[in-house]
Formats: structure tokens, C-alpha cells, sequence
């Protein structure tokens, strides 16, 4: 059976690399090999004595170890290190999911958390987060109403990718409440966690509040380190995990050398990475803001609450026409709402790039051009 096109993916295909002014990325700013090592106190020798044999299908116990480090209630043997945060998402939905079986999956989402679900089962309800004036909301008892006798799995993701939405500690464990109560798994994609804005708190991992959540994690894009094709995966249950290895042998097997070797290098150095991105990404939003007020007839400025990306609104007959026109004539890459299964009136922009700044004037400059 053929699985729906990968929307976003096939989007960035076509224009990520030709494209010069990206303005929808959702990773934070990279560095090179040389100052991750040199910020991690490790030098490139030893990058260079790395020996290039297989590794633990697990993944190597020092990253287990780290990873367990960033959560309270986590032992390393939880941690299973996949080949890219992408790869965890498949293979916990090979794993928990069977034909028949009901899946909720909270959207708009990065299209694999619903199209793999999809792929698997035909019985998947959506859960949609709603727009309110200023931000974006979630129904607690809507989405409880969408729970059947038959729901095996619940799909969230928080910090939001494309909304920016976070929960309230309260509304996580009223979430966390009810697939306890109705003996539900809950897949927990975390890969934005860190990036809480303006003070916010950190949210806590479901890791470390419900046994049947199995999280997803990585180095893509709160740490600014997508190249590493970096993530993880916790799943307590000794069962559920044997299962996700053995389908794991038939993607990727165990995790590439050189990209365990610098994971460990930049959880080292997590929470430096981290600040530097949230203080990025605040840094853009002091940007940002002007910026929307002077466009306010054109957009509707939804700022996020944490997360690297925001959803914002276009008072156009169609995004994706508009975006199409805006790589092609100005240069400048927004990502249409519709590529994420949403309507076609909004569109994706991300915070976390260096040169957020200038892609952001040429916009300008070209809005500025076909107005006058
Ligand atoms: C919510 C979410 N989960 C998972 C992924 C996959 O991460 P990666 O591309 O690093 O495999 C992404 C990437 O955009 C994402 O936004």
C-alpha cells in the first residue's frame, strides 16, 4: 500500500537548497564540527581516532546515559538512539500501531505523525488545535470526546510544530489523565523542548510522568544540530521496546559512529546550546513583532509561545500560490499551511536562524515593491 506524499519534505526538496532567503525553518541555527568539539572541550583528534566499525543497535551506553541525565525518572536501558529523530516516529507507529486499532493525533502536525498512523490504521481522528485573537488553544474535553474503546495510541507534539502552542503543566496532565485512565499510550514528540519563550518554564517530559509515554527527541532542532541526524527515543515498557528494536533492524540497524560521537559532544554542552538558540530566537521575535504591526493588513501575527516556528495567517485567497510566487520572485521560502494538512490561508515561519533579520528585509523590500 503507497503511503500519502511527505507534504513538508517534498516542499523543502524542491526549494530548501535553491531558494537563498529561508524564512520557515524550523531548526535553530547550526555550527561547525570545529566549535561544537572545541565548546564541548574535545579536540577533532579525536574525532579523527573514532574507528568506523558497527555500533550497539541500542545505542552506545555513554549516550544512553546522557540522554537518561536529562530526565528525572529515566534509566539508560529506556533509551533506545535511533538514525534520525524521522526514524522514531516510523518505528513507534509500526510498533504501537495495527490495522484496526484507533490512533487521536493532535493537529496541524509534521505530516509523519499523522500519515504513518494513517498508513497503518484507518480509524485515526484528528484533534485540532484551534486559533483564538492572540494564540492558539487546546480542548481538553474535545478531545477526550474523540477516545473509543479501540484507541490504542494518543499523537502529540509540544512545543507545537507549526502553532508554537505549549500546554499548561495542568493541560498535559489532564492529557496524561486521560490516556491513563483509558490505558492508552501516549507518543510525546519533544522535539522543541528547551525552546520555552520569555521565561516560560520548562514543560516536563512525559517521560517522566506517565510509564506508557514513549518520547521522541533530538539534536535537530533545539540544539541546531540537524546534520547530526541525532535522536532518541524513551520507551519504559521492556516489551514495547524489544518490539521497536527488532523493527529497527530493518531500517537503520544501529546508530552511525561519527553522529553518537557528537551527540555525546553537544549534550556536554546541552544547556549552552540551548540558551544560545532560545536567546536567537527571542532576539527574532523583537524583530518580528515590528514587522507584523507594518503588515498587519496583510498578516495576523500569532506569536509563538515556545518552539522555533509560528503559524501565521494570510489575508490571501491562497498560501501555497503565494509562496510558490515568493520563492520564485523574491527569493524568500514561507511554508504553505496546506503542505501541513491545515488550511491554505496561513503560513509557517521559523525564529531560529541567524539571518532571520535580512530574509526578513528582503520580504519587506519585495511587499514594499509590489504595494506601491
Ligand atoms: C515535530 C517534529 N518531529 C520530528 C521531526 C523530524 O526531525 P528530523 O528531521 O530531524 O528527523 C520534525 C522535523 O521537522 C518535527 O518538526
Amino acid at each position: 500500500m503507497k503511503i500519502a506524499p511527505f507534504e513538508i519534505e517534498q516542499y523543502f526538496d524542491q526549494y530548501e537548497f535553491t531558494t537563498p532567503h529561508l524564512l520557515c525553518a524550523s531548526d535553530c541555527e547550526t555550527m561547525s564540527t570545529a566549535d561544537l568539539l572545541a565548546m564541548a572541550d574535545m579536540s577533532l583528534a579525536d574525532l579523527g581516532r573514532l574507528r568506523l566499525g558497527y555500533t550497539e543497535s541500542q545505542g552506545s551506553l555513554d549516550l544512553r546515559t546522557a540522554v537518561s541525565r536529562l530526565h528525572k525518572s529515566v534509566q539508560p536501558n529506556h533509551v533506545v538512539i535511533l538514525t534520525s529523530p524521522e526514524e522514531g516516529i516510523y518505528l513507534a507507529m509500526r510498533t504501537l500501531l495495527n490495522p484496526g486499532d484507533h490512533a487521536i493525533v493532535l493537529t496541524p502536525a509534521y505530516n509523519s505523525l499523522l500519515a504513518v498512523a494513517q498508513h497503518i490504521t484507518p480509524n485515526v481522528s484528528q484533534w485540532e488545535i484551534k486559533p483564538t485573537a492572540t494564540g492558539w488553544e487546546i480542548d481538553i474535553n474535545a478531545f477526550e470526546r474523540l477516545v473509543k474503546p479501540e484507541t490504542k495510541l494518543i499523537i502529540v507534539n509540544f512545543p507545537h510544530n507549526p502553532t508554537g502552542f505549549l500546554p499548561t503543566p495542568e493541560q498535559q496532565q489532564a492529557i496524561i489523565d486521560i490516556a491513563q485512565r483509558h490505558d492508552t499510550w501516549l507518543f510525546s514528540d519533544e522535539m522543541y523542548r528547551g525552546l520555552e519563550l520569555h521565561g516560560t518554564s520548562t514543560l516536563p517530559s512525559a517521560a517522566d510522568l506517565y510509564h506508557r509515554a514513549i518520547v521522541l527527541a533530538g539534536l535537530s532542532k533545539t540544539h541546531g544540530l540537524p546534520g547530526l541526524r541525532s535522536g532518541w527515543l524513551i520507551i519504559q515498557d521492556p516489551d514495547i521496546r524489544a518490539q521497536l528494536q527488532n523493527w529497527k533492524h530493518y531500517t537503520s540497524i544501529c546508530p552511525p559512529a561519527p553522529s553518537e560521537f557528537l551527540a555525546l559532544a553537544a549534550l556536554k554542552v546541552h544547556e549552552q546550546l540551548i540558551g544560545r538558540n532560545r536567546r536567537l530566537i527571542e532576539h527574532n521575535l523583537h524583530i518580528a513583532t515590528p514587522f507584523f504591526e507594518r503588515w498587519a493588513q496583510l498578516f495576523e501575527w500569532r506569536p509563538p509561545q515556545a518552539g522555533s516556528v509560528a503559524l501565521v495567517g494570510l489575508t490571501l485567497p491562497s498560501a501555497a500560490d503565494y509562496c510558490h510566487k515568493l520563492a520564485e520572485k523574491a527569493g524568500v521560502l514561507l511554508l504553505p499551511s496546506s503542505y501541513l494538512g491545515y488550511d491554505d490561508q496561513h503560513v509557517r515561519m521559523g525564529f531560529g536562524r541567524a539571518d532571520f533579520a535580512d530574509n526578513l528585509a528582503v520580504l519587506e523590500k519585495y511587499l514594499q515593491a509590489v504595494t506601491t
